[in-house]
């Protein structure tokens, strides 16, 4: 899976700025607490009639989609929702955008908490950004292996509904604030790459081709 922890060491003062959805920073050994028979009931989907969906792959052609406005909360949505933090926790990753798993809906999930219990669902987002610009290392699950420095804005208020379909606002800064942007680009069809220089770019490119990393 996503093994690329360089920015974890402990010297590495990047480590308190790096982002995003692949970025295992949040998640501490998720991988070792995944054989727990705790966790092998939580996420089996038997019970709990979730799925683990395929997260497509830069450079997909679907991952460009704009993602529509989702019209009412109903139990699809409240469904796609469940498989999407499935997926998420299952991939390891601290946010997912539908658009990730093919479906072009203005859906997002997030859980940056170490616990990894504190999921944070936005339905409809719309950010407004402010604060400073800061740099940050993301990686993006639909990018897996990478992780490259972005430069983001630290604050931002959210306005969205939640999985209930109840709309809430949020302050956030630091990290969720850098992770609600990475997720809110997707929907719009952008990735992490993008803010990239093109021969990175291209270079992404070639080597994820090249390598049969991700194993979707
Ligand atoms: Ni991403």
């Amino acid at each position: 899976m996503h093994t690329d922890y360089r920015f974890l060491a402990p010297d590495n003062k990047k480590q308190s700025r790096s982002c995003s959805c692949a970025t295992p920073q949040a998640i501490g050994n998720l991988t070792n607490i995944n054989h727990t028979p705790e966790l092998e009931l939580l996420f089996s989907p038997k019970l709990k009639h979730m799925a683990v969906l395929k997260i497509l792959e830069y450079p997909d052609p679907r991952l460009r989609k704009k993602a529509a406005v989702v019209e009412a909360v109903d139990n699809a949505i409240k469904k796609l929702v469940e498989d999407m933090l499935e997926t998420m926790y299952q991939a390891p990753g601290i946010g997912l955008a539908a658009n990730q798993v093919n479906v072009q809906k203005r859906v997002i999930v997030i859980d940056i908490s170490e616990t990894r219990d504190n999921p944070l669902v936005l339905i409809n987002p719309e950010l407004i950004t402010s604060g400073q610009d800061v740099k940050g290392e993301e990686g993006c699950l639909s990018v897996p292996g990478y992780f490259e420095p972005v430069t983001r804005k630290d604050r931002v208020l959210v306005k969205a509904l939640d999985e209930q379909g109840s709309k809430i606002e949020l302050n956030a800064d630091g990290l969720l604030a850098v992770c609600i942007q990475h997720e809110n680009d997707h929907l719009e069809g952008k990735l992490f790459v993008d803010y990239l220089s093109s021969l990175k770019r291209s270079r992404i490119r070639r080597k994820i081709h090249k390598t049969p990393q991700g194993g979707h």
